[in-house]
């Protein structure tokens, strides 16, 4: 990952993304951001100890995410990880339209509804960094990278993530079909293309 002016780490809960980006110094400030007063203030706690002031630059706010109105700044990535599809594409949409000008790089790591943040994403014109499967837990989680100034085609069933010798990316093709084909059964016309392409994705490859 490129280093950034500024790394929101969004719906950021115990802060513990962000906060591993600033001590790496990924970012020459880190901005979180949370709902729950609560939380905030305690992240504020952990961080004036473990990340003084005169070392690391960073800013707690206690918002609706969908209330940030984004500074026309630099170079700026928003992590939105640990949320719902829906929730992910309306926080992109919210921070987009907050700032029309400005480039703003995306890190999207949602619980799952890959498909639909991908089109979303494929949509207002986002080009992809890079992309990953993440097994954790026994839950599959889908790492996407995007910006508007440089990368590949977005693929809406994802493209360089996967790794067909690996039992674990089997393992999530076929939980990933396997929910759609469900769903299909009572949503075929919005379902039902899903499912060829997930499809069509693995007939491409011979060797899985
Ligand atoms: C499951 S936690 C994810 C924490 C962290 N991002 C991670 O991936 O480990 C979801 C967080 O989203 C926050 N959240 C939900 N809606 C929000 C909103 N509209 N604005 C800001 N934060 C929100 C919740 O308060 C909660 O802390």
């Amino acid at each position: 990952m490129q280093s950034y002016s500024v790394i929101w780490d969004c719906c950021c809960d115990h802060g513990l993304l962000g906060m591993s980006l600033l001590k790496r110094k990924r970012a020459g400030e880190v901005i979180f951001v949370d709902v729950i007063a609560k939380q905030m203030e305690k992240l504020e706690k952990t961080l004036t100890q473990s990340c003084p002031r005169d070392e690391y630059s960073w800013r707690v706010y206690c918002e609706d995410l969908k209330n940030i109105v984004v500074p026309n700044r630099d170079s700026q990535l928003f992590i939105i990880a640990g949320v719902g599809s829906h929730q992910a594409i309306d926080f992109i949409n919210s921070l987009c339209a907050s700032t029309p000008s400005a480039s703003l790089d995306f890190l999207i790591c949602s619980v799952h509804g890959n498909y639909s943040v991908r089109e979303s994403l494929i949509k207002k014109g986002f080009k992809l960094k890079g992309e990953r499967i993440i097994f954790e837990n026994n839950r599959f989680y889908e790492g996407i990278y995007v910006s508007k100034s440089a990368g590949e085609k977005i693929v809406n069933t994802g493209s360089i993530m996967w790794d067909w010798s690996d039992p674990d990316h089997q393992e999530y093709w076929q939980r990933v079909v396997g929910h759609y084909r469900q769903k299909a059964k009572t949503d075929p016309i919005q379902c039902q293309p899903i499912v060829q392409s997930y499809e069509t994705l693995l007939t491409s490859i011979s060797n899985f």
